[in-house]
């Protein structure tokens, strides 16, 4: 009896795929109410088509490091050990590189709290969020040999992406406030009848990344009023390279911000961790 049901199941499997192989248009044939079909939008003018972006450019060269002392307000040096004891307010992108350690002590705000502001952590030695402390901002890459995040710190990305890739806006079109577009579609909650389902659709879906190896932003959401944005900001993108251990007890966040009542909320960035024992 089970090896009928199976083989019925197969044939009907097999009949479904010869269908669709000679007829495309069988899974969205049935009429124009069915038009939220993904296969129709594909054909779509309003879509973009281009689903295989070129390889990304090589990254430029990298500034050379901040100090621990005169940029950072730390104590020591980043080729043994930089403490970093009191808050950092950064307004623009940095790079530290080092072969020590780097410390952010318990409950210090490290934060670059702009839209796509990048901080970069590149040491050969062991790094430590300590405990309540804080890194805020829009990228945070950290290649380290021990990583240790304690309780109660977190990587905070939220609604701080940068720019989307040149190939998609990712970002809705419109005044519906739909929410933003990452790896789909955005969805829209607007009920509407006389409106076009391409009117209400969210952002667009874009990957300038691997599934393999994450590095998008998340998109924005739309607005509600053409006068002031309040779509919430796409999510940023975290990335930790760890030679040995990764001990992670506090949050790592790339959520979309959220857009309230008035917008749609941004899509959730990237988040890639990658150690020898996490
Ligand atoms: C950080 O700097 C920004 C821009 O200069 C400023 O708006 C913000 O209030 C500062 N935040 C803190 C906590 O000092
Ligand atoms: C880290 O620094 C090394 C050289 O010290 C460089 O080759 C590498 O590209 C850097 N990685 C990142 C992510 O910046
Ligand atoms: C950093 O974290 C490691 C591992 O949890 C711990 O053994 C070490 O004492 C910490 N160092 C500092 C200076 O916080
Ligand atoms: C961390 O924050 C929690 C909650 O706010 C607090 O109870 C705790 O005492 C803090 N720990 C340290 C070491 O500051
Ligand atoms: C990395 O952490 C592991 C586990 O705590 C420890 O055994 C090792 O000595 C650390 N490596 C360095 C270079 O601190
Ligand atoms: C971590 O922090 C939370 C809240 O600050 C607290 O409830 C929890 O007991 C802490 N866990 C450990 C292992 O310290
Ligand atoms: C993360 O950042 C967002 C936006 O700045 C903020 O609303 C949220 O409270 C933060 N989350 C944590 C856990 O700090």
């Amino acid at each position: 009896m089970a090896r009928f049901q199976f083989n019925f199941a197969f044939i009907a499997f097999l009949i479904t795929t010869i269908t669709l192989t000679t007829n495309p248009r069988a899974l969205s044939s049935d009429s124009e109410s069915d038009s939220f079909s993904i296969i129709d939008f594909d054909s779509n003018l309003l879509f973009h088509q281009d689903y295989s972006p070129p390889s990304p450019p090589p990254p430029p060269p990298h500034p050379p490091s901040a100090s621990c002392t005169d940029d950072l307000g730390g104590i020591g040096s980043i080729d043994t050990a930089c403490q970093i004891v009191t808050d950092v307010n950064l307004t623009r992108d940095v790079y530290i590189e080092g072969k020590g350690d780097f410390y952010i002590h318990p409950g210090v705000r490290f934060h670059c709290p702009n839209f796509g502001c990048s901080i970069t952590i590149n040491i050969s030695g062991n790094f430590n969020l300590s405990v309540n402390s804080s890194i805020l901002t829009g990228t945070f890459e950290l290649v380290a040999n021990n990583a240790s995040f304690f309780n109660g710190s977190v990587v905070n990305t939220t609604g701080l992406a940068g720019d989307p890739p040149p190939q998609t806006s990712g970002t809705p079109q419109g005044l519906e406030g739909a929410g933003g577009g990452h790896g789909g579609r955005g969805a829209c909650c607007l009920m509407d009848k006389d409106k076009l389902p391409e009117d209400v659709w969210g952002g667009d879906a874009y990957s300038w990344s691997s599934l393999q190896e994450p590095c998008s932003y998340g998109s924005k959401g739309g607005s509600t009023s053409k006068e002031v944005d309040y779509g919430g900001g796409g999510g940023g993108r975290v990335k930790m390279t760890v030679k040995e251990y990764l001990v992670l007890d506090g949050a790592v966040l790339a959520d979309g911000g959220s857009g309230g009542v008035k917008g749609g909320g941004g899509s959730g960035g990237s988040i890639h961790l990658k150690a020898y024992k996490m």
